[in-house]
């Protein structure tokens, strides 16, 4: 049977660096989740370079959306997908607030961002689980960030309280749904600081290129996260807060 693989928001950034990466594995079929797959970059996604066995997919989900993630997998099954042995719930949003400090944020834009980033995983494991739970080792990654650590939350020098929260609350359901299911390897992950196209904007309203050694290159990032999920365990890896260099993040 090829491995399985769903990847949301995976036209740009660190998601389309995730599907290269199980593009390039054989015997494979990755799923990619757009918004839009009739725009030119969704199209796009049928030339990356595939191994021997490996196939695209190609499905709609916009996060805030309460049916489409149940009818990308409607869609699935109908192609004939019969399980999912990885999960990876990366679609996810930053917009840099006017006012980012907690006492001047908008409430508005809270609750966009947790639409967006914690209800939006949610709506994906839910619509995923019964084809994860025909997997012999089903795997649902949320993509995190140390922003949204409560602990740590002192030691971030940025006022990311908006987004911050959105994840955590993201965090609080993956640490949650760890619990609830037992056969389920479930965890969060931080990916590091990478210049992605999403990011850059937020990297220049808070001045975070100044820091030295705060980013990393998105071929580390890629490669510590897969090096994570192939390793992964119920008992290691599930339940945890993961850092793609292989630290575990206080939730
Ligand atoms: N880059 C970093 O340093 C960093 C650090 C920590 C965590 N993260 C997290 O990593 C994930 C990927 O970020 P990235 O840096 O690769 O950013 P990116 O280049 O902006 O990519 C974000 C992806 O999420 C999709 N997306 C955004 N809003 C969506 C919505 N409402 N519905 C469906 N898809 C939506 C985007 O689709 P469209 O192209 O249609 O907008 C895009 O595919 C995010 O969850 C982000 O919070 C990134």
């Amino acid at each position: 049977m090829p491995y399985t693989v769903l990847i949301s928001g995976a036209n740009k950034g660190l998601g389309l660096a995730l599907l290269e990466k199980y593009l390039s594995r054989p015997d494979t079929i990755a799923i990619a989740t757009v918004r839009d797959p009739s725009s030119k970059e969704a199209k796009a996604l049928h030339d990356i370079p595939k191994a021997s066995g490996t196939k695209l997919l190609i499905v709609k989900v916009e996060s805030r959306s309460e049916t489409d993630c149940l009818s990308a997998v409607s869609t699935l099954k109908d192609q004939g997908i019969s399980h999912l042995d990885l999960v990876i719930a990366n679609a996810g949003y930053y917009n840099v607030p006017a006012e980012p400090q907690v006492a001047k944020i908008s409430t508005k834009l809270l609750m966009e961002h947790v639409d967006v980033n914690a209800a939006g995983p949610i709506r994906l494991f839910q619509a995923t689980l019964p084809l994860l739970q025909k997997a012999q080792k089903p795997i649902f990654m949320y993509m995190s960030t140390m922003a949204g650590s409560i602990t740590a939350t002192g030691d971030v020098p940025f006022p990311v309280a908006v987004y911050g929260a959105s994840k955590a609350a993201g965090n609080f359901l993956i640490r949650r749904a760890h619990q609830e299911h037992p056969e389920l390897i479930i965890f969060s992950m931080h990916p590091g600081a990478v210049k992605t196209e999403g990011a850059v904007p937020v990297i220049e309203s808070l001045k975070m290129d100044d820091i030295p050694d705060f980013f990393t290159t998105i071929d580390k990032s890629i490669d510590g996260m897969v090096e994570r999920i192939d390793g992964a365990t119920k008992e290691e890896t599930s339940g945890k807060f993961w850092s793609f260099d292989g630290s575990i993040l206080p939730w």
